[in-house]
């Protein structure tokens, strides 16, 4: 939709296409992230089923597609601790979702995730999967999220906003969030998932620049309704972040498009909006 938007010149609220494409890509997104000097977990892209695993990486390693959100193709089984367990899930993504493969060093510590809205960091969201135990399942898999809150499941993790941890963890994990959000170019909003490793190392999962915004079951609005954000509060903030970023960007872009300085310092008369279209060229005789 964002594509389209842009091609068609229609404002929108949160990240341009290219933001959104990156960081669906995982693995991209990592490359981006170490080259700013933002930890993520070590990790290996699988361009096919039949990929050498690289001896540099420890198990256990969590195995998931490189390309999806919602934690699909990520099962209780995805975390493995030797290869043949390995081999059999890099078949199944394979098989089921028909892309590369991302395998990464399982983070194993506390999950955290992180809102922002413009340049302002949220309270840090903690999901605790201890309460979990009895289900088998200990991460945030495909079933944890379809069936949360389901405690006759076991699938009810508790929630603790602001997240358990200490004044100066917390800045820090704020700090990598920002961090995230600016070097994927986000706009607006986003929520970066991170793990903090029980050594206290955290480390960057992914950034997710169009979290979901349900004021029932999001984890963004927990985040918000933590801050004492009202739902209609966060929407109209971020219309308010998309409408200056659109009032910037169009003062700034305006003398570039009307008047290109030519040679002779002359400035050329604006072209009409309909030049920029493309249109057939006369066929030669
Ligand atoms: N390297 C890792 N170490 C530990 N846990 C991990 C790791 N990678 C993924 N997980 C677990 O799997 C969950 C889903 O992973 P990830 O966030 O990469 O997937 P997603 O499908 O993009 O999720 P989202 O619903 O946020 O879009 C994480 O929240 C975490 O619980
Ligand atoms: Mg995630």
């Amino acid at each position: 939709m964002p594509a389209i938007l842009e091609s068609l010149g229609v404002p929108y609220t949160g990240s341009n296409s290219v933001t959104l494409a990156l960081a669906l890509d995982k693995a991209k997104t990592k490359q981006i992230l170490v080259s700013e000097g933002i930890p993520t977990p070590s990790w290996q892209l699988f361009p096919t089923p039949t990929t050498r695993l690289n001896t540099r990486l420890g198990f256990p390693l969590i195995v998931k597609p490189n390309r999806e959100g919602s934690s699909k193709g990520i099962w209780r089984e995805s975390v493995v601790g030797d290869e043949a367990s390995l081999r059999r899930q890099v078949a199944r993504i394979y098989e089921r979702y028909h892309q590369e493969v991302l395998v990464e060093e399982f983070v194993d510590g506390t999950e955290l995730t992180v809102g922002m809205i413009g340049d302002d960091a949220l309270p840090i969201l903690e999901i605790d999967f201890s309460p979990c135990k009895g289900s088998g399942e200990f991460f945030y898999s495909w079933r944890m999220k379809e069936f949360q809150g389901d405690a006759s499941l076991g699938l009810a993790p508790a929630f603790h906003c602001p997240a358990r941890l200490d004044a100066q963890m917390a800045a820090r994990v704020h700090e990598m969030a920002r961090r995230a959000h600016r070097a994927l170019g986000c706009a607006d909003f986003s929520r970066t998932d991170i793990r903090l490793r029980a050594d206290g190392t955290p480390f960057v999962l992914e950034v997710n620049p169009l979290p979901g915004l349900s004021p029932l079951d999001s984890n963004f609005t927990a985040m918000t309704t933590a801050a004492g954000l009202s739902h209609h509060a966060l929407i109209q903030r971020i219309v308010e972040l998309a409408t200056a970023r659109y009032s910037q960007t169009s003062q700034t872009a305006r003398p570039a498009c009307a008047g290109t300085t030519r040679d002779d310092g002359s400035v050329p008369a604006q072209e009409p909006a309909s030049a920029n279209r493309l249109v057939a060229s006369p066929v030669a005789p």
